[in-house]
């Protein structure tokens, strides 16, 4: 009897060990976002914007530095995150060992991460980061609480407007820029926008 018993407490245990490493793998991935942030596009590591710009309160210009001086913020590069997990090889999530190993597999081969972007406009609109920057206008406006974001993704607006009693209209598009164009005293001439 002794060793059917040891079998079935062996694999008792396996079965346990499974289940909590799937689990805390799926955590990372899934289980820990909410509904809006699993709409977003999975990004080939998971890096949450909760964790650096919320919990370790990195400046979003660390990293969206263009931001501020250009038309594209852009993401950063591989070498902006070596700078620090050069020397942080783990975090506190189960799998993140595994994920910013990544980030120094794509630093040997020289290539860069291959973000999936969340926002984008169509090609013949043209909108310019340093403008609205420069005006005092918040990154949170338009891209919502990204410091409490695990994943990214593209907010809805919710509030009032005049074609919606705050049912929510997709950002980006071009009655939500026009709106505030009006409000602010931006211009509004096709030509401002459409190239
Ligand atoms: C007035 C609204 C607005 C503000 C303010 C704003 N953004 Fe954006 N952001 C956009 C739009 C619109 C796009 C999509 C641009 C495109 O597809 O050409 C975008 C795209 C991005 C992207 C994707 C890469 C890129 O450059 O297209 C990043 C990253 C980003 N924004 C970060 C930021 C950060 C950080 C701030 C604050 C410093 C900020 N944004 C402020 C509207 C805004
Ligand atoms: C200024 C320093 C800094 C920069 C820059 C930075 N990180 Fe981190 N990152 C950290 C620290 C510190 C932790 C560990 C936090 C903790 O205690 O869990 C971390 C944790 C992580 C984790 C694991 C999170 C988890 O699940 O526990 C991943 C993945 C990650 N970073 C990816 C990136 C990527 C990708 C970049 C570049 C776009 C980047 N980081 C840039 C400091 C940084
Ligand atoms: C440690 C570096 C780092 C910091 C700090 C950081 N970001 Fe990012 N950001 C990234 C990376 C990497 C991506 C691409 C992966 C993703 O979408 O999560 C990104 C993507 C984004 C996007 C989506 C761009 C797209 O594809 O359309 C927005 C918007 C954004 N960041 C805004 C912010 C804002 C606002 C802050 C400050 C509250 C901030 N970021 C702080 C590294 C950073
Ligand atoms: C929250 C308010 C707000 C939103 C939303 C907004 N803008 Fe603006 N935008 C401004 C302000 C204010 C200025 C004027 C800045 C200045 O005077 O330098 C501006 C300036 C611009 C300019 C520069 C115009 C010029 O010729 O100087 C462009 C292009 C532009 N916006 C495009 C867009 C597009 C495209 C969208 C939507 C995807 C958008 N904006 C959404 C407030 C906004
Ligand atoms: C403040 C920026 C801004 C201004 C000013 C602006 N647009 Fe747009 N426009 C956009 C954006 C952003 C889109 C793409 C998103 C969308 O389809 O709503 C767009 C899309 C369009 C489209 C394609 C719509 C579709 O359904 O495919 C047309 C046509 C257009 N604009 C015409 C105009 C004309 C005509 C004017 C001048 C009266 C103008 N726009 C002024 C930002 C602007």
């Amino acid at each position: 009897m002794g060793s059917r018993k040891r079998t079935l407490a062996a694999l008792g245990v396996s079965c346990a060990l499974a289940l909590a490493v799937s689990t805390t793998w799926a955590g990372l991935y899934s289980d820990q976002l909410t509904e809006a942030e699993a709409s977003g596009p999975e990004q080939p590591i998971s890096f949450s914007h909760a964790e650096h710009a919320g919990e370790l309160k990195i400046d979003c210009l660390y990293c969206h530095g263009p931001a501020e001086r250009s038309q594209a913020a852009t993401v950063p590069a591989v070498s902006v995150c070596m700078g620090c997990h050069e020397h942080v090889q783990e975090g506190e999530t189960e799998g993140s060992r595994e994920e910013i190993a990544k980030i120094h597999d794509y630093h040997a081969r020289g290539e860069p991460i291959p973000w999936v972007k969340v926002h984008n406009l169509p090609e013949y609109v043209q909108f310019k980061h340093f403008k609205h920057v420069g005006a005092g206008i918040s990154c949170q406006t338009c891209h919502g609480q990204v410091q409490d974001m695990k994943r990214v993704y593209l907010e809805p607006e919710t509030r009032y407007t005049k074609r919606s009693i705050f049912l929510p209209t997709a950002k980006l598009e071009m009655g939500w820029c026009m709106e505030c164009h009006l409000e602010r005293g931006a211009p509004d001439d096709c030509a401002a926008c459409h190239y």
